[in-house]
């Protein structure tokens, strides 16, 4: 399919940059959100056809001006990526609030606003796809992930809901659910410490592969597609056996983490005083 006019949140690198490309080759229309206005501006010199839209989706007023940007360009949204998102692991009493209201903005409560503000024009047209990049930390959650398992967790229930709640309509939500990708700023801009993508190959993926589901899911809407595939029987596991999954999850933390699972835990009231710093 071409001609269709996407938005994509997080364009600026990794998943979202592929996936802007992506639909580009389509021969799509798309617009580029992100914070970082010359990486969008760069990416746009390679795509034939774009709006680049500087925006913090923390931001209300933001979130309004994308949809406005999109609308006076374009005159129509066919297809919504959230792509945009941000990791922070650490044990819970280590993470600083800001921390934690940054993930869950950016994660969780960014998609849900920017959703809410493109629903009224996909209802008009009675017709649209929202894409929604969640993530195996969506399914199964782990130590020092807690709020990024939240803020995924939270993403997967607002897609069910929302999926059956405007298929009606004629509007298709859909769920990328990926385990560890290759090439995006994620795990570098990670903190306290970067972390590798690690872990055998067939349970690894790459931008290009995602970007590739993505641009699938709009041509072809479904609930969800995981990412590389056997996740997929991971996350079943999951649910039908957690305290295997239990025993399995904490030895690869402890092989992918250790620094952080070695890493001292702070004093009761440490967090208080660390905020203050
Ligand atoms: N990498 C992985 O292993 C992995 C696995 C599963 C799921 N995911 C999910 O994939 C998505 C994309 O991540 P990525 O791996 O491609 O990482 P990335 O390269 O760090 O990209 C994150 C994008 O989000 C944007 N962003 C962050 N905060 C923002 C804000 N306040 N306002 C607007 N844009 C913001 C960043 O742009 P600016 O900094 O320019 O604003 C950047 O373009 C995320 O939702 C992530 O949770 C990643």
């Amino acid at each position: 399919m071409s001609g269709r006019t996407v938005l994509v949140t997080g364009a600026s690198s990794g998943i979202g940059e592929a996936t802007a490309r992506a639909f580009g080759r389509a021969g799509d229309r798309v617009v580029l959100v992100a914070r970082r206005a010359e990486r969008l501006q760069q990416l746009a010199a390679e795509l034939p056809d774009c709006l680049v839209v500087p925006a913090d989706l923390t931001r209300r007023d933001d979130i309004a001006r994308i949809v406005e940007a999109a609308m006076a360009r374009y005159g129509t949204i066919d297809v919504l990526v959230n792509n945009a998102g941000l990791g922070r692991y650490d044990w819970l009493e280590r993470l600083p609030e800001e921390e934690i209201r940054a993930q869950v903005e950016v994660n969780l409560v960014a998609p849900i606003l920017l959703t809410r503000a493109v629903l009224p024009v996909m209802q008009a047209q009675g017709r649209g796809v929202i894409i929604n990049v969640g993530s195996v930390a969506g399914k199964i959650a782990t130590p020092t992930m807690t709020i990024y398992n939240a803020s995924k967790f939270g993403l997967e229930g607002f897609s069910e809901a929302l999926r059956r709640e405007v298929q009606p309509q004629g509007i298709h939500v859909c769920l990328v659910t990926p385990g560890p990708v290759a090439g995006t700023e994620f795990s570098v801009r990670r903190k306290p410490t970067p972390l590798r993508v690690t872990g055998p190959r067939w349970l690894r993926t790459n931008t290009g592969r995602v970007a590739e589901a993505i641009v699938g899911l709009a041509d072809r809407p479904r609930p969800r597609r995981v990412l590389p595939w056997p996740y997929g029987a991971m996350i079943a596991l999951n649910t039908l056996l957690p305290s295997v999954v239990d025993r399995l999850v904490l030895r690869v933390t402890r092989r992918s983490r250790g620094n952080i699972l070695r890493g001292p835990r702070v004093d009761p009231g440490e967090t208080g005083k660390r905020e203050k710093e």
